[in-house]
């Protein structure tokens, strides 16, 4: 059974909130503080190792009620019994939903048609951790007898985000290996990370679930017929991997057999880093932290599927979020990192969250007369201050942040780490209270504050800690593609700018720039015969 279909413009809650809206939209967001002094408190969760404090909103004790009441009216709960048991929730594509399985402990039972998926996964983490031991241990050789002192990941989309997001997170955890990532079909990128490879010490991953995605296979070739130039083809099997759900297209494309790491279609490429697409993980900073990786996703998937939603963090979230995009218009949302190691977070985020969510249709089939989706972008902390807080303080739109830091500097420099951390928490209280009531004779200097943030202070910057954090958004969200009635797990968006990249590729291996609008006309003749 799929997720039920609810227009939540039709539900009862939606016109509360709708009245309630009218009634809390002009309180300036430090008046709620000045009306409840435990309100930080009040509007804040603690969670092992996290903190979440989401009190700087435009929010009081009616917002959260009302929010509870939409999400029973749309059954929330009941919902998520069906995304983690394998219902067919991706119900556009026929499947089930099961990133979470992949981070399941060893002893759950999870059924997609009538066979438990937790044996094949169990034996896939025994031959990831056992080929990233045997890789990282110097053990495994290439065909020259050399240890394997880089590895290339070669995959796009969520092919790369995920797993080269966490790697450069967790640099910290790094081994000796060096990790690459090559994902775009740009030539330039490619020549120049093969220009820092030796064939006989290197190892390429081709992570591809289809294993028909133009960049990647043009990659792989690429990179292949490089790797040949002083290698035999007899040598492929000890530098080529893959990672792909298509097992006769890598068959065909020559990969050996056992070097087959398996995805599954109950996993969408976004969602796919915790399992054999996280191989690049494994490699770069050992299996042992990998699973932890995996050990923390799963607590936080415990705390999504078991608390009540106002201790639910990712429900919360979702919440606010909804709140902005629906009730406020505000339709972006900035991550901010406090750490250049989750630089790529908010990348990785645009993937997870605009692929899933950036929708027009309800899960009835109809276009929706609601937004959905949001525009998902970051900077890392204090860079971002540096660049464009500017107009987040002083612009006419409004942004809802929600700012990331952590208790702990990895390497123990308190000294850069109280710098850091001041601002993380200068910056919320700022935008909050920006001048309010203080008297600003010039307007260039005023500052209307009053702009929402939501705090995730975490203890510090450790494998199970990331794990959890990646898992809090995945669940957000499921919960906002939930509520805006839309199919999360599809991506059918991206294939029309596929479809006519093929058509235009053989225009232009063809020489023919005709028939198309004039604009694609005169770019594309101009792009053929330049200034011929
Ligand atoms: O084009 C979008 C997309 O399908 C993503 O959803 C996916 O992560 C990416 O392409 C890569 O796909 P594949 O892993 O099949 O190469």
């Amino acid at each position: 059974m799929s997720l039920d279909s609810n227009n939540p413009l039709k539900t009862k809650s939606w016109l509360k909130l709708i009245n309630h809206f009218k009634k809390i939209k002009d309180i300036h967001i430090l008046e709620h503080f000045i009306s409840d002094k435990s309100r930080g408190k009040k509007f804040s969760i603690k969670w092992k190792d996290f903190l979440l404090d989401f009190s700087k909103n435009n929010i009081d004790g009616e917002t959260i009620n009302l929010f509870q009441k939409l999400l029973n009216e749309i059954n929330l709960k009941g919902s998520i019994e069906k995304y983690f048991s394998g219902e067919k929730i991706n119900l556009t594509e026929s499947r089930p939903v099961l990133h979470t399985a992949l981070r399941a402990d060893g002893m759950s039972k999870i059924l997609v048609e009538g066979k438990n998926i937790m044996s094949e996964i169990a034996e896939t983490r025994d031959k990831i951790k056992l080929f990233s031991h045997e890789v990282i241990s110097g053990n495994y050789k290439g065909f020259k007898g050399d240890k394997i002192e880089a590895v290339v990941n070669i995959g796009i989309g969520g092919s790369e985000l995920g797993p080269s997001m966490v790697v450069e997170s967790l640099y910290h955890y790094k081994n000796h290996i060096k990790t690459y990532f090559i994902s775009n079909v740009d030539g330039d990128h490619v020549q120049d990370i093969i220009s820092d490879l030796l064939p006989e010490k290197t190892l390429f991953i081709i992570v591809s679930k289809t294993f028909t995605t133009t960049e990647t296979l043009t990659n792989a070739n690429t990179v292949r017929e490089w790797f040949l130039k002083s290698a035999e083809e007899k040598d492929i099997p000890k530098h080529f991997v893959a990672v792909s759900s298509n097992v006769d297209e890598v068959i065909n494309y020559g990969i050996d057999p056992d070097n087959i790491f398996p995805m599954w279609n109950w996993v969408g490429g976004r969602f796919s880093l915790w399992g054999s697409a996280g191989l690049s993980i494994s490699l770069s900073i050992g299996y042992q932290n990998f699973s932890e990786l995996l050990e923390g996703a799963r607590e936080m998937d415990i705390h999504f599927k078991t608390s009540e939603y106002s201790e639910n963090i990712p429900v919360i979230l979702a919440c606010i979020s909804l709140w902005y995009n629906n009730f406020f218009n505000y339709h972006n949302h900035g991550i901010i990192a406090y750490s250049e190691y989750l630089k790529n977070f908010s990348k990785y985020l645009q993937q997870a969250s605009m692929e899933s969510n950036g929708k027009q249709t309800d899960r009835s089939g109809n276009f929706v007369n609601y937004e959905t989706g949001q525009i998902i972008w970051g900077q890392t902390g204090s860079n971002a201050q540096h660049s464009f807080f500017q107009l987040l303080h002083q612009g006419t739109k409004i942004v809802p942040l929600d700012f990331i830091g952590f208790s702990k500097p990895l390497k123990g420099n308190n000294t850069h780490h109280n710098i850091l951390m001041s601002n993380f928490f200068a910056q919320t209280k700022a935008l909050m209270t920006g001048t309010f009531k203080i008297k600003v004779n010039d307007n260039h200097k005023f500052f209307n504050g009053n702009r929402p943030t939501n705090t995730i202070l975490i203890e510090k910057l450790s494998p199970k800690n990331l794990g959890s954090l990646i898992s809090l958004y995945e669940h957000k969200i499921f919960t906002l593609g939930l509520i805006w009635n839309i199919f999360s797990f599809d991506q059918f968006g991206v294939e029309l700018g596929k479809k006519l990249a093929k058509d235009i590729l053989s225009d232009i291996n063809s020489g023919n720039y005709s028939g198309h609008d004039s604009s694609t006309e005169s770019l594309l003749k101009e792009y053929i015969f330049g200034n011929k």
